[in-house]
């Protein structure tokens, strides 16, 4: 059962084709970051421009990364929010003639739950109940699930989402868009010759949420403070300090969560953050159960993951007609997650 997956909702024009959900057979990417970075972050319009001109050349070199035809697919999938609305419209339109044209279903996917579908590809599937994180440039977001389809908000940030306290840090620091690989590069480039004083966000409360606003303020004001040429001599040591702290507030809750719901089996953790390797580092030495993280090349937005979660939609299906983007584009909305 191949599906075809296309993701166009942020800066990533991206086309996925994977076998039965998990084995992945193309995933083709091109990134507008170079177009953004002048910005100092996205553009909605120059996105969907940006989308518009290479997503034909992206599905095509998928198909030919996979070695398939247009007609070895069995259906087509693709994000349908939550993101730029211009950019998204680029991806469903491309979708939508794409299905048409071949008489294939149209498989409509959310993109925050596909992230975690990222976590499971090219690997053995998982047993539930699991609890799964979405930490990316828009999404603070944790989960239960119960099944592959099943996302049970646990927990999200209230304000800024984590990947976003990132870019906006590295913005006031100078750093280009975006700000997390380089704030973790930077970081380990630390040998802690000051020391940088950091509030710790959220710490007082038990309950599972999440704040990143604060430690934003405090970073802003913290800079104006000491100036330009304190930044510059230390800025490995802010870096490191400024990581620990945004990447201490996922894993202390992370840590409460698991303790809480001692049945999970397992942690997934998805999104742009994911790729941090500090976090993987500490989540892996604060909490007692196996965590997954996705694969390097799925852990930022790509197509793979949404044809991965469009796997488990078809599957679960109640009606063959649901997915016919004809009759009913809308019923994606009246598909209920437990
Ligand atoms: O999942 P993603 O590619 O796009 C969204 O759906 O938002 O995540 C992008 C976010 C950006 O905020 C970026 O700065 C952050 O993920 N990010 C990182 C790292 N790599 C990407 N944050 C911290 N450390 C990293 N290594
Ligand atoms: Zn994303």
């Amino acid at each position: 059962m191949k599906i075809l997956g296309i993701e166009s909702s942020c800066d990533e024009t991206a086309c996925g084709i994977v076998d039965c959900g998990i084995n992945v057979r193309a995933s083709t990417i091109a990134s507008q970051i170079d177009v953004h970075e002048k910005f100092g972050g996205v553009v909605p319009e120059i996105a969907s421009r940006q989308h518009l001109q290479v997503i034909d050349t992206i599905v095509t070199q998928a198909l030919i990364d996979a070695g398939i035809s247009l007609g070895d697919l069995d259906a087509i999938a693709v994000t349908q929010g939550p993101g730029l609305i211009g950019a998204l419209l680029v991806g469903i339109s491309y979708a939508k003639g794409l299905a048409a044209g071949l008489n294939l279903p149209l498989i409509q996917v959310d993109h925050v739950h596909a992230h975690i579908h990222g976590a499971l590809l090219d690997r053995e599937a998982i047993d539930y109940p699991s609890l799964a994180m979405v930490v990316s440039g828009g999404h603070t977001n944790l989960y239960r699930m119960e099944g592959p389809l099943s996302f049970k908000l646990l927990a999200r940030s209230i304000d800024d989402a984590c990947g976003e306290c990132f870019d906006k840090v590295a913005k006031v620091l100078g750093l280009r868009y975006p700000g997390g690989p380089l704030i973790e590069k930077l970081a380990a480039e630390s040998t802690a010759r000051i020391e940088v004083p950091m509030p710790r966000m959220m710490e007082d409360r038990s309950r599972l949420v999440f704040s990143y606003s604060g430690l934003k303020t405090h970073m802003i004001n913290l800079l104006r403070k000491h100036g330009e040429g304190w930044i510059q001599e230390y800025l490995p040591e802010i870096c490191a300090a400024f990581q620990s702290e945004a990447l201490g507030q996922l894993v202390r809750k992370l840590a409460i969560a698991t303790s809480v719901h001692q049945d999970a089996k397992t942690l997934l953790i998805a999104g742009g953050v994911s790729a941090n390797q500090e976090f993987r580092r500490m989540l892996e030495a604060n909490v007692q159960i196996p965590v997954i993280f996705p694969g390097r090349k799925y852990c930022s937005d790509n197509g793979a993951m949404i044809a991965s979660m469009a796997y488990h939609l078809w599957q679960n299906m109640p009606d063959p007609q649901f997915w016919d983007w004809r009759r009913d584009w809308d019923a994606y909305s009246r598909y209920q997650f437990a």
